[in-house]
């Protein structure tokens, strides 16, 4: 079966044909590819058409597809057995490989889905405050949880409102959303409900709004505030967690403001190396609040599953030898240099940004800053830009708002490919 034809069959059974939505290529419109397999840098799609692929997954993939250390630890954990519902030592291993690269962190509780391990750190920062109140920022992303879709009232002083329906207003009335990199709002924010405040959520360097950096001065001023009003300073690294650096977005900030620590961090993707794992972790001091050594309830069937924890051991043990990181940086900046001299070549504009193996780039002058800034970029060229990179065999993420992402197994030559076919495109904008 064609790409068309698995697409029709599967909205008979899958709502849309899908089982996440931004699959379905809305954003950009035609028929979405069905993988049928993975190799390094490449995926085919049903009709055996090869793309060079710049999703990896929504990032997981950071070594490339089917490397083979990882594929081994699966297949060795797998002839193990696929669940027990009971403690392995290798969850103990996962868990003191985060704690080893992150040092805010001396404990991580192991769940399956960023979802839920971003709903999980907000419960637990509520528990351990004992209060209410949440900050989010529009654009920032943190999964699907009830409490966490929604956008800007109508005033800063005002609540949000669900994005989603099905979300009742009163599970999202304790839910402040400001402007991303807006430093007047989370002043009058705090000035004005300081004590109520439990957590703050960020994205540090926000990957679903394409690629925005949180501003070292936001972020230091965020931490301040939260230290003099008792809240909790949340950073969720589903994304950025060992995808921009070793030590995650965190430490790319301990960099500029010295001693910079988040309170909790929720991590996902790269950790689980392609498998549902992720986490969320913080202080011995607050993670005593979670069950079963304190009130705040969390569990999992599934939860720090052997295959995955196997999976994301290997994972974690090949991007920790010295040199990945700087050489995946390179690569990716290489990438996204390329694709700016080939967009100022064909006089459209065009700006590019990246950390680790992350990038962004903007059909626009200068990069957004925050969240309306990045939609009110030009979506029409984003749209032909990316059909016809795909025609050319380069599989970029099907919607403006969002991030991109280079493994260790792209080659010079999968880069040199992806900007020879950019420069073909681009003179047709
Ligand atoms: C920053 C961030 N947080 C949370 C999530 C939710 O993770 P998951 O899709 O695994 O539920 C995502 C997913 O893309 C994300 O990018």
């Amino acid at each position: 079966m064609n790409n068309a034809q698995l697409f029709e069959r599967a909205q008979q059974v899958i709502p849309g044909g899908v089982n996440s939505p931004v699959r379905a290529f809305r954003a950009v419109g035609g028929t979405p590819r069905f993988i049928a397999r993975a190799q390094g840098a490449y995926m085919w799609d049903a009709e055996d058409q090869q793309y060079i692929d710049y999703i990896g997954s929504w990032g997981p993939m950071i070594l490339g597809h089917g490397h083979p250390a990882v594929l081994e630890a699966v297949l060795a954990a797998a002839r193990e057995g696929f669940s027990f519902g009971a403690p392995t030592e290798r969850e103990v291993e996962l868990a003191e490989a985060i704690v080893a690269q992150v040092p805010s962190i001396e404990q991580v509780r192991l769940v399956s889905s960023g979802t839920e391990a971003g709903m999980s750190a907000i419960r637990l920062a509520r528990g351990a405050t004992g209060r209410s109140k949440i900050i989010k920022f529009e654009g920032c992303y943190h999964g699907h949880a009830d409490a966490l879709l929604v956008k800007a009232g109508s005033g800063l002083a005002t609540f949000g409102h669900p994005t989603s329906a099905g979300v009742p207003a009163e599970v999202v009335q304790h839910t402040l959303v400001l402007e991303y990199n807006n430093l007047e709002q989370i002043e009058e924010a705090f000035r004005t409900q300081g004590a109520e405040i439990a957590c703050v959520m960020i994205e540090p360097i926000a990957g679903n709004m394409n690629f925005v950096r949180a501003q070292v001065p936001f972020v230091k001023r965020i931490r301040e505030l939260c230290d003099q009003h008792g809240a909790l300073f949340v950073f969720d690294e589903v994304m950025t967690g060992f995808r921009v650096a070793l030590g995650s977005a965190q430490s790319v900030y301990a960099k500029a403001i010295p001693g910079f620590r988040p309170d909790i961090s929720v991590f996902g993707k790269v950790i689980g190396g392609g498998m549902p794992l992720a986490a969320f972790g913080t202080t011995r001091r607050i993670m005593q609040n979670l069950a079963p050594l304190g009130p705040v309830y969390q569990a999992g069937t599934l939860s720090g599953n052997p295959v995955a924890t196997a999976c994301g051991l290997a994972t974690l043990k090949e991007i920790s030898q010295p040199g990945f990181y700087e050489a995946l940086g390179a690569k990716t900046r290489a990438l996204i240099d390329g694709l700016k001299a080939a967009a100022d070549a064909a006089g459209v504009p065009f700006c590019v940004d990246s950390e680790g193996g992350m990038f962004g780039f903007f059909f626009t002058d200068s990069l957004p800053q925050n969240y309306n800034v990045v939609m009110a970029t030009d979506k029409e060229r984003f749209n032909r830009f990316f059909h016809g990179m795909l025609e050319r065999g380069v599989y970029l993420a099907p919607a403006l708002y969002e991030a991109g992402f280079v493994s260790a197994a792209h080659s010079d030559a999968d880069i040199e490919a992806t900007l020879a076919a950019a420069r073909a495109v681009f003179a047709t904008l």
